[in-house]
């Protein structure tokens, strides 16, 4: 298994931009008459229509017609065997599984006894962590058993199949490496047995080796994501037969929202998934998925957040802050709280000698203001400490928030209330902040990268959400 190097393919990032501008020349706009307006039922309506093209035999669509009554059977093993013919082609076998997947997960979100369900002890669904714990933990199970994700193989490193492993982007590098290169179960090399495709490119990297610095011009990144599409969209047919709504992109960088759209459709109707997933930037929840933001030092997690302090431990400080002063709302909290209350540590630059992830460890609420984006490592490293995050921020869709109550382990602080933020934290009762701390402890799971990945850790519940909004169904 190959490990999360960081781009020591490419020092010479030159040469490797040349690879790439020679290898994708192709840049074609499609899909133009098929598609109307960019509304919020658009991506639920697209795959709707994916649901059902495949039970009509569609004369217009060659691509389609020719995987019919192949007889062709591939079993949960991954061998396959050749069946007798039963009509239906593998993308009708593939879409009947997933309506199979849909109604059990209808039926498990309507059962109220779940210690029947729930095999071993794995998953915790008491508590009031998740929205639907039956429907969840059923959709999670029937993931496990049939999502297949094909990487298109088309591009070189650093920009494709890598991404950055030690920074604050870092998740883009981790979730390539853990798809193409992991145990894990997800990936089919066949594209034909696939639900979803995924274009493996890291903005982050692009960014490194193919953006003119201090230039604020990302025409050659668009042109990059404009090319890669064209690239896959000509040699394959899966692009064009759904506009892209079953394809996929990550990226955690500030940029990744204005790179994808180099192509309109990528934009509009692929699966985006970003860390910065402000709405007032076209994040649209339907179909986008918000990603955590994980600093890792030196590729790790910071080691005194790994071992929380016991629940009872004291936690002396009310809310702690530490933070440059950038984006709209930082400078708010910082003109109110910086250097004015002892409970309240608010600072803009931290001391030498003051420790920041002590101070986490030390206080019962931690401070995530939104900075020059909306998505901040704060709120994971909150969790890891089992210091109740106090999200501050607006337009900000919070990641996994289809299948987490965040208000469970979470506070939502309207910027309008900063100033009467000591009050509003000192208003919460001795009972609901120790069951803030125990859902803490319940959901850390699902923020932790693991290598290799783990059941319910963070990569998993990436997939989960490009899943959920394959088979169109809301787990409330
Ligand atoms: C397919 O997988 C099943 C289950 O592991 C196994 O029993 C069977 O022998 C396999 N068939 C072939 C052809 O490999
Ligand atoms: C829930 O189901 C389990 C296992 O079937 C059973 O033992 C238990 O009594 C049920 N609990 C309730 C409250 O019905
Ligand atoms: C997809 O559509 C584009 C634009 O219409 C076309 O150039 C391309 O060849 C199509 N791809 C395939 C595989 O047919
Ligand atoms: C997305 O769709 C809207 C509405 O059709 C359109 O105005 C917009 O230009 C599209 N965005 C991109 C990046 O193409
Ligand atoms: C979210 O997007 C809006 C519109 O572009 C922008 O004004 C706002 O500053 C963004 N939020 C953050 C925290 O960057």
């Amino acid at each position: 298994m190959r490990t999360c190097h960081g781009c020591s393919l490419c020092i010479l990032s030159s040469l490797c931009m040349f690879s790439v501008a020679v290898v994708f020349m192709l840049s074609v706009h499609f899909c133009k008459l098929m598609r109307s307006s960019g509304s919020n039922s658009e991506f639920s309506a697209q795959m709707v229509e994916l649901q059902t093209k495949f039970t009509r035999d569609d004369q217009d669509r060659p691509v389609l017609t020719g995987g019919f009554s192949t007889g062709f059977y591939v079993n949960q093993f991954g061998n396959s065997t050749i069946r007798k013919k039963t009509g239906l082609s593998r993308e009708q076998k593939l879409e009947q599984g997933l309506a199979r997947a849909r109604s059990s997960i209808r039926r498990a979100a309507s059962r109220l006894n779940l210690s029947a369900t729930v095999r071993g002890d794995d998953f915790d669904p008491s508590g009031f962590v998740y929205r639907n714990p039956g429907a969840f933990y059923q959709s999670y199970e029937e993931m496990e058993r049939r999502f297949k994700v094909y990487v298109y193989s088309e591009g070189d490193p650093p920009i494709t199949h890598d991404g950055p492993c030690k920074d604050i982007y870092t998740i883009e590098g981790r979730f390539i490496h853990e798809l193409e290169h992991g145990a894990g179960m997800f990936r089919t090399r066949d594209p034909h047995r696939a639900h979803v495709y995924f274009l493996p490119f890291s903005v982050t990297w692009m960014v490194k080796y193919i953006y003119k610095p201090l230039s604020y011009d990302l025409t050659l990144l668009k042109q990059f994501v404009s090319d890669y599409v064209g690239v896959v969209s000509k040699k394959y047919p899966f692009w064009n037969r759904t506009c892209g709504a079953d394809h996929f992109m990550l990226a955690c960088h500030d940029w990744g929202p204005h790179v994808a759209k180099g192509n309109p459709f990528l934009y509009n109707t692929s699966i985006r998934i970003l860390c910065n997933a402000n709405t007032s930037e076209g994040f649209n929840p339907q179909k986008d998925i918000s990603l955590p933001e994980i600093h890792l030092y030196g590729g790790n997690l910071p080691s005194k957040l790994l071992t929380p302090p016991p629940a009872d431990a004291p936690r002396p400080y009310l809310a702690f802050f530490a933070g440059g002063v950038h984006g709209p709302i930082r400078p708010i909290l910082l003109h109110h709280w910086k250097n004015r209350d002892n409970d309240l540590r608010v600072y803009e630059y931290l001391p030498k000698e003051l420790d920041y992830y002590s101070f986490m460890l030390q206080s019962k609420f931690c401070l995530c203001p939104s900075g020059h984006e909306v998505a901040s490592p704060r709120i994971v490293e909150a969790i890891y400490a089992e210091c109740v995050p106090v999200i501050l921020s607006d337009s900000y869709v919070l990641p996994f928030s289809d299948v987490l109550r965040w208000e469970a382990f979470s506070i939502q602080v309207d910027v309008s209330e900063i100033p009467r933020l000591k009050e509003v934290l000192s208003a919460v009762s001795e009972e609901r902040y120790r069951r803030f701390k125990e859902n803490l402890k319940v959901v850390r799971r699902h923020f932790v990268l693991n290598k290799p990945a783990q059941r319910f850790d963070v990569f998993h519940m990436i997939l989960h959400s490009v899943w959920l909004r394959r088979i169109n169904i809301n787990l409330e």
